[in-house]
């Protein structure tokens, strides 16, 4: 157990916290950068500049794997490790493999930020590292489970807060995901073949891919969502009850709308109905957790106002009740026919990505940095409220662009003339699709921008602060 130089009083294991911390800005700096240079890419081809591995195709999954497994994975070791050590109040179990984990994913990271430009690739999305890679993220993912777990298994209060349940989850389930999808028979030491074939290999991808839709980027950020809106609201969550129907019925469901990816194929038709019929009946527990959280903040509205780290937290669950009523109904097969190919998809991606995912990140960020060095608050909360609107402005422009240029793009492919054939060419939809792709990257411009100011932020905090040590309480206090 960690304790302080100068007492045998139990301290919490923060540094790995701090690590994971900073290393979410930094990340989030770089993927959403890439994601910038992908947009111009889409707007502009010849930025591309001939150059193979600044190629538009080598580029893309950077900038998936930089946001999602970089800035979200990062955000997401950061918090449950801080969480799970106050609300089980006790240092977390085996520290030092904590800090092993934050030098494990770094190397992931930084193995994948060299071999995708490089065009090694498993051709699998969100699951493109090649094999000598996704053996080290099983490894570090094994032991971020048996660090947390640990730590849940030497708590001092018997409860274990909902917050736990959902990182809990979140972790088991992405060790399994990862594990199936990734069985491959390697040939050399950068090339592998997938175990599955044809539609078998399909169905497990998007069972993985939809799995790590709702575990990687919703359950642990909904862990973050029972942690810090309490806490920067100061009130309890809304409803205790509803939180625990909420765990159980979001991940009973998710498990099996992943063949909403398969509509149309060779998939059997039977298993796309599965996938729809469980979509849309994921909206009740996506609706029943958002208002959970934004009805946490009953009797404290007010707070909104002049408290720019809740509007961060608040505004996430409001993209998140919009990505996911909109999910369900993309869900639909016949919604599907005109959505899929589309930048429509696109447009959902991102008011999950940049709306939930994005802004509920950063809000904790800014709850936890300040913390963790010392200090009661950022820097400047001005500048977290001029981040807070512009991130916003450029969300909105984002996907108001993508879901008119999809709707667009999926009109135009099917009117058909009255003797049969097409109305438009393929390259009539690219050039209509050219102001939207402008506004696109205005929109991801501004989005970088906030992130840009959050990292100027953050470095001002630190520089300010030092590190801070806070011991754990004895007395068993409320968590929440
Ligand atoms: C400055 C912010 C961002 C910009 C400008 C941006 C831009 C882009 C672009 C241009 C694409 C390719 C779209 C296509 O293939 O047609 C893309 C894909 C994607 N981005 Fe972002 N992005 C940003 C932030 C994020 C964040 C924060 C996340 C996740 C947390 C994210 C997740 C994704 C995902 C999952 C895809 C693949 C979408 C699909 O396959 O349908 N992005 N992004
Ligand atoms: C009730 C919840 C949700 C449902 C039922 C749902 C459903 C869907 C559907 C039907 C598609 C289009 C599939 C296709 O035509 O290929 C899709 C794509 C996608 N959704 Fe969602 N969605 C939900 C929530 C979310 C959230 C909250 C996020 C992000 C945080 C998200 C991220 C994505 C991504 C990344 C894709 C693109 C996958 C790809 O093709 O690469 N979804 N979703």
């Amino acid at each position: 157990m960690a304790t302080t130089s100068r007492s045998t009083a139990p301290v919490y294991s923060d540094d790995p916290v701090r690590w994971f911390a900073l290393a979410t800005v930094v990340w989030g700096v770089v993927g959403m950068l890439v994601g910038v240079i992908i947009a111009a890419q889409l707007t502009w081809p010849d930025l591309n500049l001939g150059i193979s591995w600044l190629s538009y195709g080598r580029l893309r999954p950077l900038h998936t794997n930089a946001v999602i497994f970089a800035f979200g994975g990062c955000a997401l070791f950061a918090t449950s490790y801080h969480v799970v050590q106050r609300t089980c109040q006790t240092p977390l179990f085996a520290p030092w493999l904590a800090k092993l984990t934050f030098v494990g994913w770094q190397l992931v990271i930084l193995a994948a930020a060299v071999s995708l430009p490089l065009g090694m690739t498993q051709g699998k999305e969100y699951a493109e590292l090649e094999w000598p890679i996704d053996l080290l993220i099983a490894v570090v993912w094994v032991s971020y489970a048996i660090v947390f777990f640990g730590t849940i298994g030497i708590r001092k209060v018997r409860h274990i807060y909902v917050a736990n349940w959902f990182f809990g989850a979140f972790i088991i389930t992405v060790a399994l995901l990862h594990i199936v999808n990734s069985v491959a028979i390697p040939v050399s030491l950068t090339k592998s073949y997938s175990a599955y074939a044809g539609v078998q290999d399909a169905m497990v991808q998007w069972w993985y891919g939809h799995n790590a839709v709702g575990f990687f980027l919703t359950a642990g950020f909904l862990g973050m969502m029972y942690y810090y809106i309490p806490k920067q609201a100061e009130r309890p969550v809304y409803s205790y009850r509803l939180s625990i129907v909420h765990f159980w019925a979001l991940i009973f469901t998710y498990m099996w709308a992943g063949p909403h990816h398969l509509h149309y194929t060779a998939l059997p038709d039977w298993a796309q109905s599965v996938g729809m019929v469980f979509s849309l009946v994921l909206l009740a527990p996506s609706w029943g957790g958002m208002i959970n959280g934004i009805m946490t903040l009953s009797g404290a509205w007010h707070k909104l106002r002049d408290d720019p780290i809740l509007k961060f937290l608040i505004v996430s669950l409001s993209f998140y009740g919009m990505s996911t009523f909109e999910g369900p109904m993309m869900s639909i097969k016949t919604v599907n026919a005109l959505s899929h190919y589309t930048d429509w998809t696109v447009g959902h991606v991102h008011s999950g990505a940049l709306g939930w995912v994005g802004l509920i990140s950063m809000g904790s960020m800014y709850y936890l940095i300040p913390r963790l060095f010392g200090r009661k608050q950022m820097y400047s909360v001005r500048a977290i409220e001029m981040h807070f609107w512009i991130a916003t402005i450029g969300i909105v422009l984002y996907i108001a662009a993508m879901w008119i240029a999809g709707v667009m793009q999926g009109l135009m492919w099917r009117a058909i003339n009255p003797d049969g054939t097409l109305v438009y060419t393929f390259v009539e939809s690219v050039k209509a699709t050219y102001p939207f792709y402008v506004t696109r990257l205005l929109g991801g411009l501004l989005y970088l921008g906030g992130m840009l100011i959050m990292a100027w932020n953050v470095v001002m905090t630190v520089r300010a602060g030092k590190v801070a040590v806070m011991p754990v309480p004895t007395v068993a206090a409320a968590h929440a």
